[in-house]
Parts: C-alpha cells; structure tokens; sequence
C-alpha cells in the first residue's frame, strides 16, 4: 500500500474508489516536464534564500533530472494511488535520495505548484497553436496568389449577390485568423505570471523569492495576492474562449468546402488525400476532414462552457473542483492544434475550379447594384434606381435573359436615363474592378491586400505581386 503525505492526520486508509475518483494522474501526467521545471527552480530557491543547503539542493536537481529522464523514456512506471503528477514525482524523489527529498515541499503546496505547471503548459501550447495559424495563414495566400484574377459570386443569406475576387474571399479568413493570433499573443502576458510562492492560499512564514522562481522559468511577473495565484483559472477560460473563436472560424470555412466540394457548386475538389470513400457507394467521395473540424467545433465550445460552470461560485481559494480545469484544456488543445494543421493541409492542396465559379456568376443579376450605381451617376437618386432596376430584374427574369441580354429600348421602358454606356457596368470584371474602395473587391485593393499579408507572414510575392 501506497503511504499518503496527509498519513500523519488520518487513521483509515483511502477506499478504492476514491482513490480513482480523485486521481488526476491518468491526465496531469502530461504536466511532468513542467512539473519538474518548476522543482528545480524551486529548490534552487531555497537554497539561494538558505532554506536548505547548497549540497541538498544539487542532490534534488540531479535526482530530478534523473526522474525526467526516466518519463522521456517511457520507463517511468505512473500508480494511480499516487494521486496525482505532482505527489508522483516527489515520490520518486524521496524512492531516490530520502530524507532529502523530504524537504522539497518546504514553502510551497500543490496549489501553487499546479497553477505553475499550468501555466508554464499553456504559456509554450500557446506559441505552438499561434505558429500553426501563421501556417494555415500562409497556406490560404499562396491560394489566394495562385488564383488570384479568378471571380466567384459573393453572398449574402447564401443567395448570390455581387461578383467577387476568390482571393478576396480567402483574405476574409486571413483577417480572423490575424486577429486569433493576436488574441494569443496578449493573452501570453497574463499567462507567464508566476504564482509560486504562493503556497497553499496565505504565504509562506519563511523568507522565499518569488521573484527569483519566476526568473528561472521565464516569466516576467509575478502574483501580487496569494489567494488569487491559487484559486485564478482566467487565464484558462481566456484560452478555451479564444480556442473557441478560433474553431467558429475554421468550422465556417469547413461548411463552406463542404458545400462548394458538392456537385451543386463543385467550386472545388478536394484532394483524395483529404477525403475519404463510402463504405457501400463506390462513387462517393466524402468531404470528411470539413466535416469533423465542423462539428469538432462543439466540443470545443463545450469545453469554454465546462470550466465557466466549474468555476461559477466558487469560494476562494483553491477548491479541488479546479483539477477539473485540465481535461478541458488538454482536449481543447489538442483539438485545436489538429484542426488548425488539418485545415492548412487541406487550403493548401484543395483544388479549385475557376470554370465553375465563373459558370455561377450567370443567372443570379450579380450586376444588378452596378446598374442602379450606373444611375445614380445619371442624376437617379439611389432609391429610385433601385426600384427601377427592380423592375428591369424582373423583366429580364421573365425573359429568362441577363441584364447584359436586354437592348437598351427594353431597358429604357424601366430606367429612362439610361444609355448605351451603361453596358459597360453590366460586365462582370467591371463590376469587380469598379469596387476600389477600401477594403472592397477590387483587383488592386486585393493586391494590396494580399501584399500586406505576405509580408506579415514572410512569403514571398508570386507573379503580379
Ligand atoms: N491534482 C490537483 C489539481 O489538479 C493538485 C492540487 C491539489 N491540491 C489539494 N489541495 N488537494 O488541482
């Protein structure tokens, strides 16, 4: 039977059951490398500040590293009745040098330890997911550069509604996942702040250096209030919130290529790499990876919402409810991580077909806007021409013909001012090109655009940047 640090206090040994219920080890495991990073710093803090001696703090390091060694390798044998990462990793210490060992825990609990290791794991899964965004932003503009003069009609309630750069289209993902990086990157202050020292809730009653901890392991701040550092899990919700937009985003692009890989729009192909077949329809070809970043997307929310309620009403300080705080977060780190990879792989060799997207641009009167811009040019206050070339829509529908089919006389019985020139507004590529607003459509606010993004992310511009 395995001895508890608390066995000085109690008299019964722990029943079976609990033991399960309560452990963590199965899932903080994870945490080892963190764990002991933030031992060593410790003992070297003790030893600093004379707390213990030179010699036994070199004795806890070396046998540390040992430990670490012995988990990289996989030979390290983890007993759920050691509760957890943290009383896991003491015990090998004290298996390994005794007495000595013994005295690691001075000046610290396992509130404080846990919030460290918590962090010092975010702080660098942070850096990762942020380096695999700049990736899939790096797929989606060189899709944009490799199809960049190619126009598909843009949406609104799914019903087409003004031609549009294909390239602008993927520059609006750009723009979220920009703003997903950045969000990453400010939460990163708040999650480098150290909160050993901390201790159980209150302090510690000998002289420690917080400061000192925090060096060793990188971080610039340090807790101001003992009570928070251990019972504070903003930095966690803060992630799983951002997580979670991050998700919304890639499930939007995911339905859209679920939707434009169907026959109906067939705007692109996915690569068979990407897809998988049907187990009994030998024609089919799944859009598969979309789908489960789609719906992979719920239980990252879900995710965000667990630890919310965790959370709610709590009291301070720390609550064992908070072990509650890492499966949440480990499976939203791993979803997201996978999601954002697959997603760059799939941008990055999905096929697209310009002859399809230009096939949709007919039929919708996606230059219906131009028109009724065409004339207000010709003194028409926008109201009017709006009903006008209402009129002249429907005309032409029941014609079955475009607005470009219709002669000028025909056109005239609804828009009087109109003239030959306005032919000229009717045309597709004109209708793109005359969008040179900013931000618009245009093909050289794209180009700006795109430019502006391929520097950001260090690519190199293709032909015509
Ligand atoms: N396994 C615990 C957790 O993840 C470590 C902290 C335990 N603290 C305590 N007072 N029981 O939160």
């Amino acid at each position: 039977m395995v001895k508890k640090p608390w066995s000085g206090r109690f008299e019964e040994k722990t029943e079976a059951a609990v033991e399960e219920f309560t452990a963590s080890l199965s899932f903080d495991r994870r945490l080892y490398r963190q764990d002991i990073a933030g031992s060593l710093a410790h003992a070297r803090m003790l030893a600093r500040q004379g707390i213990i001696s030179p010699a036994e703090a070199e004795q806890i390091v070396k046998a540390l590293e040992e430990i670490r060694l012995k988990m990289e390798s996989g030979e390290f044998v983890f007993e759920t009745a050691k509760e957890d990462i943290h009383m896991a990793i003491e015990a090998a210490l004290i298996a390994k040098i005794g007495e000595v060992g013994r005295k690691l825990h001075t000046a610290r609990s396992r509130n404080d330890q846990v919030a460290l290791d918590v962090r010092l794991y975010l702080a660098q899964e942070v850096e990762t997911l942020s380096a695999a965004l700049a990736d899939l932003r790096r797929a989606g503009a060189r899709q944009a550069r490799r199809h960049f003069g190619v126009i598909m009609p843009g949406y609104t309630h799914l019903q087409r509604a003004q031609p549009i750069l294909f390239a602008h289209h993927l520059l609006a993902y750009d723009e979220m996942w920009r703003r997903d990086q950045a969000r990453l990157g400010e939460s990163l202050a708040r999650i480098r702040v150290s909160p050993l020292g901390a201790a159980a809730l209150a302090g510690t009653t000998f002289t420690i250096d917080p400061r000192y901890t925090a060096d060793q392991l990188g971080f610039k701040e340090v807790f101001r209030n003992s009570l928070d550092a251990v019972s504070d899990r903003d930095f966690v919700l803060e992630f799983l919130a951002h997580a979670a937009i991050i998700m919304v985003h890639l499930s939007r692009l995911a339905e859209e290529l679920v939707l434009w890989s169907t026959a109906e729009f067939g705007f692109v192909e996915l690569p068979d790499a990407y897809a998988t077949g049907s187990s009994i329809m030998p024609q089919k070809k799944n859009p598969d990876v979309p789908e489960l970043i789609r719906g992979k997307c719920g239980r990252v929310c879900g995710n965000l919402l667990n630890l919310l309620v965790t959370c709610k009403g709590l009291p301070l300080a720390y609550n064992r409810d908070l072990q509650e705080d890492k499966e949440p977060l480990f499976d939203t780190v791993d979803t997201v991580k996978a999601c954002v990879k697959l997603m760059g792989g799939l941008l990055e060799s999905v096929k697209i077909r310009p002859e399809r997207m230009s096939a949709a641009l007919r039929g919708g009167f996606l230059t219906a806007t131009d028109l009724a811009d065409y004339l207000v040019t010709k003194g028409v206050p926008f109201r009017t021409a709006h009903e006008q070339v209402g009129q002249t829509v429907r005309f032409a529908e029941a014609q079955g013909k475009e607005l470009w089919e219709l002669s000028l006389v025909e056109i005239n019985k609804f828009a009087p001012l109109a003239e030959a020139d306005l032919f000229d507004w009717l045309k597709i590529e004109n209708s793109v090109a005359r969008r040179r607003s900013p931000g618009g459509t245009a093909p050289e606010r794209v180009a700006e655009a795109l430019k502006r993004v391929e520097e950001e992310l260090g690519l190199g511009g293709g032909p015509g940047s």
